[in-house]
């Protein structure tokens, strides 16, 4: 057992040397924002998320708050029983409305939260046992596909998928639509998928949200690079990058970047060379997708789902859109 933990963690950190090894070996630079995850970037990332420019978290908690009732209606009309499953389940703080409404209301929902992290899923599954004793709940560790596959096995109970904080905004829209297409592939006819989307709007609005003056989201990006120094044993002078995030309004593609603020090298163990940057060369890390209705169409259309109903805070900031499998393309 103490070998099989000591092989995952040396191939994770493997893959990931080969990741920056490569992402840093293109002709513009870039590594994957999924790398900002590990502890100190979580618990970064709970802070961005309290920040007052970050309001993606704060204006969909007002949703799944304000509006649950209506939503588990739509959700899951007049069953009694039915099987929420979460995908980046984290601390579940907004699906707990949900949850909690659904008991009061005398239904019994089962929650299959699913997470990366064995951590974060041993959190919740206490901190639902102490405040929602009742819920049947079956943590689901790992890939999202797989899970969903686990936990669609059993098709007695109608099933909600969620897929919650603008998270698909991470992935290009090839990935976008894979996504939706590959949970898509396991739903019936009444099962609803409900995602959340971060709306284009004031483009000053967004980009403070990635540049909070707090200076979380400098951290929080900044930190790949001390993770880097952590994990592989590289040289990343961190004080000589600068945080840079940009909005572009025609797409719709808030752009996270580490710039360089003067000629360097880097060394990491394992790479054939040396580490060269330019000054003010970037690194790009991260893209928050914002979108309209015209592009949250196109992906359902692509992954054979309609929109079936969308939610919207109070300021219209964010949307919570509920899409069903599309009756034509079945
Ligand atoms: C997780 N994800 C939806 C966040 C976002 O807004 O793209 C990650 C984040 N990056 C910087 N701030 C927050």
């Amino acid at each position: 057992m103490r070998t099989n933990i000591q092989d995952s963690v040396r191939s994770e950190t493997e893959d990931f040397r080969e990741h920056v090894l490569s992402g840093l070996g293109l002709e513009s630079k870039r590594i994957a924002s999924r790398y900002f995850y590990d502890a100190e970037g979580d618990r970064i990332f709970q802070r961005i998320m309290a920040s007052p420019e970050y309001y993606l978290t704060r204006a969909e908690d007002e949703i799944l708050r304000e509006r649950t009732d209506e939503l588990i209606e739509a959700l899951v009309n007049g069953y009694e029983r039915f099987t929420i499953v979460e995908m980046g389940a984290g601390d579940g703080t907004k699906t707990k409305h949900l949850l909690r409404r659904a008991i009061q209301q005398g239904r019994d929902p089962l929650y299959v939260p699913i997470d990366i992290s064995r951590h974060v899923l041993r959190e919740l599954e206490m901190s639902l046992q102490a405040e929602l004793p009742q819920l049947r709940t079956k943590g689901e560790q790992g890939d999202y596909f797989e899970a969903i596959q686990g936990s669609f096995a059993d098709d007695s109970e109608p099933k909600v998928i969620l897929f919650l904080g603008s998270n698909i905004g991470n992935l290009d829209r090839e990935r976008a639509i894979a996504l939706l297409k590959g949970v898509a592939e396991h739903m019936g006819t009444r099962d609803r998928f409900l995602v959340g989307f971060d709306r284009k709007k004031d483009p000053a609005i967004i980009l403070n949200a990635y540049n909070d003056a707090e200076g979380h989201t400098r951290d929080f990006n900044l930190n790949l690079l001390h993770r880097i120094n952590r994990e592989l044993g590289a040289d990343f002078r961190v004080d000589r990058f600068i945080h840079a995030p940009v909005y572009c309004p025609s797409t719709g593609r808030a752009l996270s970047y580490l710039v360089s603020s003067c000629d360097q090298t880097v060394h990491i163990p394992g790479a054939k060379e040396i580490i060269r940057f330019r000054e003010w060369e970037a690194i790009h890390t991260e893209t928050s997708q914002k979108y309209d209705d015209r592009m949250i169409n196109d992906l359902a259309r692509n992954a054979g789902l309609v929109v079936a109903e969308i939610f919207t805070d109070s300021q219209g900031l964010f949307l919570d859109v509920i899409f069903q499998l599309d009756q034509r393309s079945a």
